[in-house]
C-alpha cells in the first residue's frame, strides 16, 4: 500500500519541444522544472551538436549559443521521436535542415507527413535521400493557411516553431490544442513571438524578425500525476501529490473519480485517500481535451482492479495493447476484441511475472502491476520507462513500495 507525498515532475512532452525552441535564438534560455529523464538527456545531446552550450543542474537546463545548423547525428535522433522537433527552429532559423526518420516508442507507424504537409504550407521544399530528409526554404519561410490534415501535436509544434521567424501571419487549423503545445507557445510568446489561439484548434502567429532569450518553468506532467493516482488507488494507498496541476487536467480527474478513486485537490497538490471503490469505467481516446491515449495503459491496469467489465478504446495507435498479454499471464482479465479495443473484467489477482517493458507507458503499467502482483516481479528494459519517468524505483521506494532497480 503506497503512502506518503511525492513531487511530480515536469512534463515530458512539455519540455522536448521546449528544449527544440532555444534552436530558435543564440541567446541564453533557462527552463525550469525539468524532468532528469532519458529523453531530456537524447534532446540535450542533440542540441549539443549545434554548438548549444548545455548547463544541467538539479531540476533545471541552461541552453545558449546556436550558432550554426549541421547535419543531425543519426543516432541521437533515431533515438527519440521528439527529435522530430528540431526541424520547425532550425528551419525557421537557418532555412535547412537534414534529417533522419525519428525513432521512439514503437507503437504504431506514426507517420511524419503531417509535418512535411505543414512545413510545405510555409514555403518549405522537402527532398528524401535514401535515408535522411533535406528540408529547405532559399528564400525563408512565408506565413501561410495550414490546416492539419490530423491534429497532430508535433506537427503542430514544429509548425508553430517554424512560423515564429516566418514573414507575415501563419494560421494553423486543425491544431493541437494539448497542454504541453501550449506550454510551448507560453514560452515562444515569452520569447517574443507573436502567438494566439494555443490550446485552441485555430493558432495564429505573425511572423517577427528574431527572438531572445528567457527563463520558462516547464508545467507539470499530468500523465505522471495520473499514473501515480492510480498507483496509490490499487495499492488501496493514500498520497499526496505535490507540483501538479489539477485545474487543467480535466477530463483525467473526471474519468479517474468516475472509476471510483478517492481524492481532493488543491492549488498544486492532489491529495488521494483510501478507500477506493473502483468500478468498471468505459474509456475513449481523443485529441485533448479528450482522454490522453498516453494514459490507457496505466488505466488499464486500474481498470483491472475494478469491478465489472470495461472498454477500453484507443484509435490513435495500433500497437498500444500488444503489452496486455503479459498482464494475462499475471492473471488479468483481458480480451483483445482488436488492436485499438480490449475488454477488461475484474477485479482480479495479479501474481509476479518476468516481464519485458515494450514502450514508456506499457513499461509503467508494469510496474504498477508488480505494485499489487504476489510475488517478486522482474521487468527488463527499463530504460523504457526511464525515458519518460524520473527516478521512479526511488520516488515508489519512498512511498513504502518494495522496488529496486537492478544492473
Ligand atoms: C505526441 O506524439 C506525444 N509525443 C506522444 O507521447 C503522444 O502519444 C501523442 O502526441 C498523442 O497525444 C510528444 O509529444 C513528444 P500525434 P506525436 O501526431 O505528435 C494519430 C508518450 O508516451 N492521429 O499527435 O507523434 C497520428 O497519426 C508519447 O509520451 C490521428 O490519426 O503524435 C499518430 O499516429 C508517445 N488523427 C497518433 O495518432 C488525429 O487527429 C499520435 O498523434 C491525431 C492523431
Amino acid at each position: 500500500m503506497l503512502s506518503g507525498e511525492v513531487s511530480v515532475g515536469g512534463s515530458k512532452n512539455a519540455v522536448l519541444p521546449c528544449l527544440a525552441a532555444a534552436l530558435l535564438t543564440d541567446e541564453e534560455v533557462v527552463l525550469e522544472n525539468v524532468p532528469g529523464i532519458r529523453d531530456v538527456e537524447s534532446m540535450s545531446e542533440i542540441l549539443h551538436t549545434f554548438g548549444c552550450a548545455i548547463e544541467r543542474t538539479d531540476n533545471s537546463v541552461t541552453i545558449s549559443g546556436t550558432r550554426e545548423v549541421y547535419p543531425v547525428d543519426d543516432a541521437l535522433t533515431s533515438r527519440l521521436r521528439a527529435s522530430i522537433l528540431i526541424l520547425g527552429p532550425l528551419l525557421g532559423r537557418f532555412g535547412r535542415v537534414e534529417i533522419a526518420h525519428p525513432g521512439g516508442d514503437i507503437i504504431g507507424k506514426r507517420p511524419i507527413d503531417m509535418h512535411f504537409d505543414g512545413l510545405r504550407g510555409l514555403g518549405a521544399h522537402i527532398e528524401q535521400t535514401n535515408s535522411h530528409y533535406v528540408v529547405s526554404a532559399e528564400k525563408g519561410l512565408v506565413g501561410g493557411e495550414i490546416f492539419l490534415e490530423e491534429a497532430s501535436v508535433t506537427a503542430t509544434e514544429n509548425v508553430m516553431m517554424a512560423a515564429v521567424l516566418a514573414q507575415g501571419k501563419t494560421v494553423i487549423r486543425n491544431a493541437a490544442s494539448e497542454l504541453h503545445v501550449v506550454d510551448l507557445a507560453d514560452l515562444l510568446i515569452s520569447m517574443g513571438a507573436k502567438i494566439e489561439g494555443a490550446g485552441t484548434n485555430r493558432i495564429t502567429i505573425e511572423g517577427v524578425s528574431s527572438l531572445s532569450g528567457v527563463k520558462h518553468r516547464i508545467r507539470p506532467d499530468e500523465i505522471e500525476a495520473a499514473t501515480l493516482m492510480i498507483a496509490a488507488a490499487v495499492t488501496g494507498g493514500s498520497v499526496v501529490l505535490k507540483n501538479t496541476d489539477p485545474e487543467n487536467m480535466g477530463i483525467i480527474l473526471t474519468k479517474l473519480r468516475h472509476a471510483g478513486i478517492s481524492f481532493s485537490t488543491e492549488h498544486d497538490r492532489i491529495t488521494v485517500t483510501a478507500p477506493h471503490e473502483l468500478v468498471a469505467t468505459n474509456v475513449h481516446t481523443n485529441v485533448w481535451p479528450a482522454f490522453p491515449t498516453d494514459l490507457v495503459s496505466p488505466f488499464t491496469i486500474l481498470m483491472t482492479q475494478a469491478a465489472g467489465m470495461s472498454l477500453i478504446h484507443d484509435w490513435m495507435y495500433e500497437g498500444r495493447f500488444f503489452y496486455t498479454d503479459k498482464l494475462v499471464t499475471m492473471g488479468a482479465n483481458i480480451v483483445m476484441a482488436d488492436p485499438h479495443r480490449i475488454l477488461v473484467y475484474g477485479p482480479s489477482k495479479l501474481s509476479a511475472k518476468n516481464l519485458e517493458s515494450p514502450d514508456l507507458r506499457a513499461g509503467m503499467t508494469m510496474v504498477i502491476a508488480a505494485l499489487i502482483a504476489e510475488g517478486t516481479t522482474t521487468i527488463e528494459h527499463v530504460e523504457h520507462i526511464e525515458r519518460g519517468y524520473e527516478k521512479i524505483d526511488e520516488r515508489l521506494r519512498s512511498l513504502g513500495a518494495q522496488i529496486e532497480r537492478v544492473e
